[in-house]
């Protein structure tokens, strides 16, 4: 049972209260602090002191004011109503024309997450007499195009003893009730420092599509997998992730913005609603929830966002969905736990960040995962985070734990990005861990020799990295022309097929089997004028060959026009060498 604990404000440092007489509070107890009654949250305790921070702008605050514990954790209601929502860190829902020019919720307020007066349309699937458990499907709710499924809380169970006929519902409408007197409604409360329970968590076998080809073909993730985003300033990371939360092959998108300049927030904020979804045509929106902390929150709303966003993912997962949830920037939420630890004073580890820092963030990235549901379903949280070192010096901290915890690394660099080569991924610097668990999906769903077609691309890429850097001690008049061809080609592939204008209505986006495509093209002409050049021909002869702009051309052409598009190329790859010849 809650026990109000009240103590009084002893000290005051920007976000950080500490207050005495807080004998009996727990770890992580959301607590009211001062007249205004800003909401706060236990971090640390110490016989009666306890150290809070505060989510709330703190000016004004006075020392001996009250502090008192709800002697409730953190929460988030899970339920109809979310999708389409923009909330702060702690899931107060902003007004979405405010937004833009800067909201101000008045400090202390509370207000519902979700909304107390709309009615849902709630199909019910059990019936009295069922025995249902955590994570049991209750019934459905449309909310847009996507079925939301209604779940037992996960720490309940028991014998359904009423359940309403199909209607429209408000969430605080009870529409089942258990033997033991257990009432249900489409909402129910969780911690967001604590995982959602799962029945088992399973290895990654299948990929999460993003559409870019430099990440589905060379650093693939999984579904249920983890990646991160490093990179300097401007390099690219949200249009990135954007891009990522948009033709990703999730169900559901949770992008958590944690912003430090005002106008980086604005921009998604701006942006995200206008996004169409290339799957449907509705708004993005649709099967998105927004998390965003503005510059005018608090530091520490960076923090309990995190904790937010990926409860909300789990929320959905159990729902036997695939989510993606991109964080931009985890930077920020470091940041953030840097200023609230130094407020603290507490003993500070590599460059002012907490000892705890590099924990912090393996237990947010392990809250991904491809699971079986509660309910025996099959779900996955896929998380994507960006990470902005200062400078784009990948030694420091936050760039180094990540890099150590997550399957990928997608590496942005700022002089890629200088170059216009977009996106700005170096694919020397890159990594995943993810190449070969995939081999036998791509041998089922993409082709038989995809997997020795994207290993010649990039020992080409290789090759050519190796042969430029001969350039530039010699020039290039000491290659041979085999040697030379390898440059042409690399450039093909590096001009072609990894650059990908990210603003194009066609070439944002790339299936696995235009991909595919486009390396068999390539691929081809590397063979084919090898072949060439070995019986005589010269590297002009082949750069002067026609089918060279068509393979150019090829990542502007349509989906539905690719194949005999592709058709028509490898033909003329057969026999444009031989005629020269
Ligand atoms: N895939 C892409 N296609 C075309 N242009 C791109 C692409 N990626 C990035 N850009 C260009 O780079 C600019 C900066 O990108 P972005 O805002 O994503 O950088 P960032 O790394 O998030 O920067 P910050 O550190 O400020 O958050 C974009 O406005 C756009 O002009
Ligand atoms: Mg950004």
């Amino acid at each position: 049972m809650a026990v109000a604990v009240s103590g009084k404000i002893q000290r005051i440092s920007g976000p950080a209260v500490i207050a005495e007489g807080m004998m009996g509070a727990r770890m992580y107890d959301i607590v009211r602090v001062g007249k205004e009654e800003l909401i706060g949250e236990i971090i640390r305790l110490d016989g009666n002191t306890a150290f809070v921070q505060v989510y709330e702008d703190t000016g004004g605050l006075t020392i001996g004011e009250a502090v008192v514990s709800t002697g409730l954790p953190l929460a988030v209601e899970l339920g109809p109503g979310m999708l389409n929502g923009i909330f702060d860190g702690i899931q107060r829902p902003l007004d979405k024309i405010n937004e833009a020019t800067g909201t101000y919720i008045d400090r202390g307020i509370v207000v519902n997450s979700l909304s107390r007066d709309l009615k849902w349309a709630f199909t019910p699937r059990v019936a009295v007499g069922d025995e249902v458990e955590g994570g049991s499907i209750l019934g459905t709710v449309p909310e847009f195009a996507f079925t939301h499924k209604i779940l037992v809380p996960p720490d309940k169970k028991g014998k359904i003893k009423s359940i309403v006929p199909a209607g429209e519902y408000t969430v605080e409408d009870v529409v089942a009730t258990l033997e033991d007197g257990t009432e249900l409604k489409l909402y129910h409360p969780w911690p967001v420092r604590q995982a959602r329970p799962v029945t088992v968590k399973l290895d990654p076998v299948t990929p999460f599509l993003t559409g870019m080809r430099i990440l589905d073909v060379l650093f693939p993730l999984t579904m249920g997998g983890t990646a991160a985003i490093p990179g300097p300033f401007g390099s690219g990371k949200t249009v990135t992730q954007q891009s990522v939360a948009k033709y990703g092959n999730a169900d559901i998108v949770v992008y958590v913005g944690c912003g430090e300049r005002g106008n980086e927030m604005t921009d998604v904020l701006v942006e995200f609603p206008e996004l169409e979804d290339p799957q449907t045509g509705n708004p993005l929106m649709h099967r998105t929830v927004l998390i965003a902390n503005t510059s005018n929150m608090p530091v520490a709303a960076r923090e309990a966002s995190i904790y937010t966003g990926i409860t909300l993912a789990e929320y959905f997962r159990d729902q036997g969905y695939g989510v993606s949830v991109m964080a931009d920037s985890t930077s920020r939420w470091a940041e953030a736990l840097r200023e609230i630890a130094s407020r603290l004073e507490e003993m500070p580890a590599e460059e002012g960040y907490p000892p705890y820092l590099a924990s912090r963030l393996a237990a947010f990235y392990e809250r991904g995962g491809r699971v079986t549901t509660l309910a025996g379903e099959e779900g996955a949280v896929s998380i994507i985070g960006a990470v902005s070192p200062a400078g784009g010096d990948f030694s420091e901290p936050v760039t180094q734990s990540t890099l150590r915890i997550t399957g990928c690394f997608w590496a942005l660099d700022a002089s890629l990005a200088r170059r216009r080569h977009f996106p700005a991924i170096n694919w020397n610097r890159s990594y995943t861990l993810f190449y070969s668990i995939l081999d036998d999906w791509y041998g089922e769903n993409v082709a038989e020799d995809y997997t020795h077609l994207r290993d010649r691309a990039t020992s080409l890429l290789q090759q050519e990295a190796d042969l430029q850097e001969v350039v530039q001690l010699v020039g290039p008049d000491a290659l041979q022309d085999q040697e030379r061809l390898v440059i042409e080609v690399g450039r093909i592939l590096r001009q072609d097929f990894l650059q990908q204008n990210g603003f194009d209505p066609v070439d944002a986006s790339c299936s696995m089997k235009k991909a595919y495509g486009m390396l068999q093209m390539m691929v081809k002409l590397n063979d084919q004028a090898a072949a060439f050049l070995r019986d005589g021909g010269t590297v002009d002869e082949v750069l002067q060959q026609p089918v060279i702009e068509k393979i150019n051309r090829a990542r502007y052409v349509p989906e539905d026009e690719f194949e005999s598009y592709l058709g028509d190329v490898l033909g003329e790859l057969d026999t444009a060498f031989s005629v020269a010849a």
